[in-house]
């Protein structure tokens, strides 16, 4: 009888010593960090950290490390937190590989210094929000992103990428924003960026593309693509026939705008309107007659910076309209009197900072929403009269 008071009671005494052991355990983290949400949300950014802190509770949905001195990720680390959605380790230094559980949908690794995000892609099946800016990632392969099919947001801005393998992206068919801005990136092709429909934003600024065209973004629908500060001479027709609206190529070495620059052959449609057409800081000296062919609107079309004489006469043949016409520091030293016809400005027309001599009689005849004007830093004597009388609108000049 007493003998087996004894042995319940030891039972019990070391279920309690072993159920303190295991609450301690699971809070062990919550000592260093600050747990909230019933420690279902770790912070533990910002501690000095070398190591990721023990007994992180399993049932984390939120953990944050980000701003600590990691390196590497012992192995299965978070592999034993299943129910963890949101990661955040911006701001270490790690450089090796680590797995993530199946339901992480937010990984946050800025400022780390992983060359090959493979392993930790592998079991991404749920991410939506990926950013890996300021790593030493130098490609992307073909089954990088493989399984990640829910993926919309992917940040790459700031490693050393010198190439994406066909395909790379074709089960990321959610993808909405790809920034592979301030990489090495040469070429790139509608190949590498299959499968994405629908795409809001390609970032491909300060990389080292030299040519564009014509197949580049053929087939792809993307509302913006930013190309500056590149290495592009070479611009081809057609090259945004696509359903890109906005694209800015400021700060490249383009020669010449081509003709059917947005034509797209495969459907033949002509009723476009650009949001934004931005290349300015290049060596543009010529832009064809048909280079805007099929647009009816420009929000913005700025070419400030550039190498132009002139402005070939039938640029806007069919009826355009345009907020924003920035043609200022240029060469020009002659406009044809009916380059503006058929065209209607609405906001600004700055053609400052030229050579003309002289603004035909013409030029500005039916502007009649035309708000503002900036005409300074030429070498014009003679101003006709009546040259702005069609100008009611007009608030600067
Ligand atoms: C979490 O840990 C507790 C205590 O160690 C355990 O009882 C539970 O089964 C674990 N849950 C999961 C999902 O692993
Ligand atoms: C203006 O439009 C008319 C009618 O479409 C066309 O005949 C003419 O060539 C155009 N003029 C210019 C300068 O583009
Ligand atoms: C442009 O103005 C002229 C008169 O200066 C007028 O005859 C012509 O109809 C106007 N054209 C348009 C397209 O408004
Ligand atoms: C402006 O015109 C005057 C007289 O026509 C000329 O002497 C001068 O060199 C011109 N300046 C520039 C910057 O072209």
């Amino acid at each position: 009888m007493e003998r087996g008071w004894y042995i319940i009671l030891g039972l019990m005494m070391l279920h309690y010593a072993t159920l303190i052991l295991t609450v301690h355990a699971s809070k062990e983290a919550c000592g260093v960090c600050e747990c909230s949400d019933h420690g279902t949300r770790i912070d533990c950014s910002d501690r000095g950290l070398m190591e990721l802190p023990k007994g992180i509770p399993n049932d984390t949905k939120v953990l944050n490390l980000a701003e600590n001195a990691l390196k590497e990720i012992r192995k299965h680390g978070f592999l034993d937190l299943p129910h963890l959605i949101v990661l955040d380790l911006t701001g270490n230094s790690i450089d090796k590989p680590f797995e993530i559980p199946e339901s992480v949908m937010m990984l946050h690794a800025r400022g780390n210094q992983l060359q090959d995000i493979d392993l930790v892609m592998k079991n991404g099946v749920q991410l939506k929000t990926v950013d890996f800016e300021d790593n030493r990632m130098t490609a992307i392969g073909r089954d990088t992103f493989a399984r990640c099919t829910k993926l919309t947001n992917v940040n790459l801005r700031g490693n050393d990428v010198t190439s994406i393998e066909a395909d790379a992206f074709k089960s990321c068919t959610k993808l909405r924003y790809l920034l592979l801005d301030k990489n090495k990136i040469s070429t790139i092709s509608a190949k590498e960026l299959t499968a994405p429909k629908d795409m809001d934003t390609l970032g491909l600024a300060e990389n080292k593309l030299k040519e564009l065209g014509p197949d580049t973004f053929k087939g792809l629908q993307i509302r913006e693509v930013w190309m500056d500060d590149n290495d592009v001479q070479v611009l081809k027709a057609h090259t945004f026939g696509g359903v890109i609206s906005s694209i800015v190529l400021d700060n490249n070495r383009i020669l010449e705008i081509p003709a059917s620059l947005f034509v797209d052959p495969s459907n033949k449609q002509h009723r476009k309107e650009i949001e934004r057409f931005y290349c300015q800081e290049n060596r543009v000296n010529r832009v064809a007659i048909g280079a805007f062919q099929g647009v009816n609107r420009f929000n913005k079309l700025l070419m400030r910076n550039n190498r132009l004489t002139t402005l070939p006469e039938g640029l806007f043949d069919t009826k355009t309209e345009i907020g924003q016409l920035l043609i200022a520091d240029n060469h020009l030293d002659f406009l044809p009197e009916n380059i503006l016809v058929n065209t209607t400005l609405t906001e600004v027309l700055d053609i400052g900072f030229n050579r003309l001599t002289s603004i035909p009689d013409g030029l500005f005849r039916n502007q009649t929403k035309l708000r503002t004007l900036f005409m300074q830093r030429n070498n014009i004597s003679v101003i006709t009269r009546g040259m702005f009388k069609d100008l009611h609108s007009l608030e600067v000049l």
